[in-house]
């Protein structure tokens, strides 16, 4: 069992071409936010009654949580792409799935479902792509052991995940070894079905949509100081949710309004939750030229996500030693931040970053080798690395299959000298479904070849 290979990939590569830009402009809005789309599929499957969403993210990473709920007998009405109705199932109403829930690239899918399936009374088993089954589950599988549950990976702490069945759960106080809001979401969805008081206390602060989500179907957790805590016996009651566009999505696209030459670049309806900002923050300090505008109404404190309109224009762009405290707030934007240093005066450190190692790829790496291939001076680091900002040449860029670094690198292709040749690309689909076609109306100019 453990030995189980990577579910079958249809064999779809793609090249994405670039050719320099001057100008970036224009008024748009990116699709849904990946993380909050997840988590409202998987609260309103499990709360009582029916959850209304709108402004979902129809990318391959949701679809997958999507799927694998309705592989578990819930009934989810998809409406258009961005509009969906969840059937909630109540909190013990799911079903064994009758085959393995493939979760395809998408590493929250995996770990927020080993939490929730380990409180299940049904057996399961959780595979992925080729990357998502080289990445780290010990992480998740450790304390979910320590909740009780019967849990396995392979030898090597990566999936498969197979959970046994009607393994009882008791709370348990945990402190996270990283910082990673997948991890916490995944102990507090199992302490949904565990016997006493779950408490998570986080190195850094993560991103905090599960307990913001929670709060909005009615089961508020506690927090203070780092410490979240969770207590068992409630209920989720269904309720609507209004997905903001993702800010990881937008940043690509702040990237590009900052590093063309002219143009104004307004994208409207952002997610703006705090513990998401950090971007905003980096971009800022190396000299973008980024206004945020009429930030949305959370309803209640605590318990909505707040968004707003960004508007960014051309600036001269310098080099930064990136806070520490902000990697965990900007962790999947920081291939952008690569791409800002080179182009950047100055250099640029980025430490305390070895998370990026277990990403869709190992980001850390595959940015320094794509950057070297256009003519970057770039050492890397262990937990990071060192940018000395200046020009980009062309080249050509193997993303290792990650979605974001194909973005990233996409995007430097508005200032490269010549164009980029960007190998791997299928799997921008996997967030940004739409990518090429946004960054064409905002004046990019790429091109897509099967290869
Ligand atoms: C996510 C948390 C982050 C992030 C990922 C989405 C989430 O991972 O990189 O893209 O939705 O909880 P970690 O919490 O493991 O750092």
């Amino acid at each position: 069992m453990n030995d189980r290979p990577a579910m079958q990939q249809p064999d779809r590569k793609q090249t994405i071409l670039t050719r320099p830009t001057r100008s970036v402009g224009g008024r748009i809005q990116v699709p849904g936010d990946k993380s909050i789309s997840h988590r409202a599929l998987i609260f309103g499957a499990l709360a009582d009654g029916t959850t209304d969403i709108q402004g979902f993210l129809p990318g391959e990473d949701c679809l997958a949580t999507m799927a694998a709920l309705r592989a578990m007998g819930v009934d989810i009405k998809q409406s258009d792409t961005t509009t969906i109705r969840v059937v909630g199932a109540g909190l013990q109403g799911l079903a064994a799935p009758a085959a393995p829930l493939d979760m395809g690239n998408s590493g929250t899918a995996m770990r927020l479902l080993a939490g929730l399936l380990s409180g299940q009374a049904f057996d399961s088993v959780l595979v992925g792509d080729a990357s998502l089954m080289q990445r780290p589950m010990q992480r998740v599988a450790t304390p979910l052991r320590m909740m009780g549950a019967g849990i396995t990976t392979a030898d090597s702490g990566h999936p498969p995940l197979t959970m046994t069945g009607g393994q009882p759960l008791h709370g348990i106080e945990y402190k996270l070894p990283v910082a990673s809001a997948q991890v916490k979401s995944a102990i507090l969805l199992a302490a949904l079905y565990a016997t006493g008081r779950t408490t998570v206390i986080e190195p850094a602060v993560t991103r905090d949509h599960t307990e913001r989500m929670l709060a909005r179907f009615g089961y508020p957790t506690r927090h203070a100081g780092g410490r979240v805590s969770l207590v068992p016996g409630g209920r989720l009651t269904a309720t609507r949710i209004d997905v903001p566009g993702d800010l990881s999505s937008a940043a690509f696209f702040l990237l590009a309004g900052s590093i063309a030459d002219r143009g104004e670049l307004v994208i409207e309806n952002v997610g703006l939750n705090p513990t998401r900002t950090g971007i905003l923050q980096i971009l800022k300090r190396m000299g973008a030229e980024i206004l945020v505008a009429s930030p949305g109404a959370i309803d209640t404190p605590g318990e909505g996500e707040s968004s707003g309109t960004i508007i960014v224009r051309p600036a001269r762009l310098h080099g930064i030693e990136l806070p520490t405290e902000l990697v965990p707030l900007a962790i999947d934007e920081l291939p952008i931040v690569f791409i800002a240093a080179a182009l950047a005066d100055g250099q640029t450190v980025i430490r305390g970053a070895g998370e990026l190692r277990h990403k869709e790829s190992d980001r850390i790496s595959v940015m320094v080798n794509g950057l070297r291939a256009l003519g970057a001076d770039i050492q890397e680091r262990p937990d990071g690395a060192i940018i000395q900002g200046g020009a980009l040449s062309g080249g050509e860029i193997d993303t290792g299959g990650d979605h974001r670094v194909a973005m990233a690198f996409a995007v430097a292709g508005i200032a490269a000298q010549a164009p980029i040749r960007i190998i791997d690309t299928a799997n921008v689909a996997t967030s940004f479904p739409g990518f090429i076609r946004d960054a064409g109306d905002i004046g990019m100019h790429l091109e897509t070849v099967d290869d």
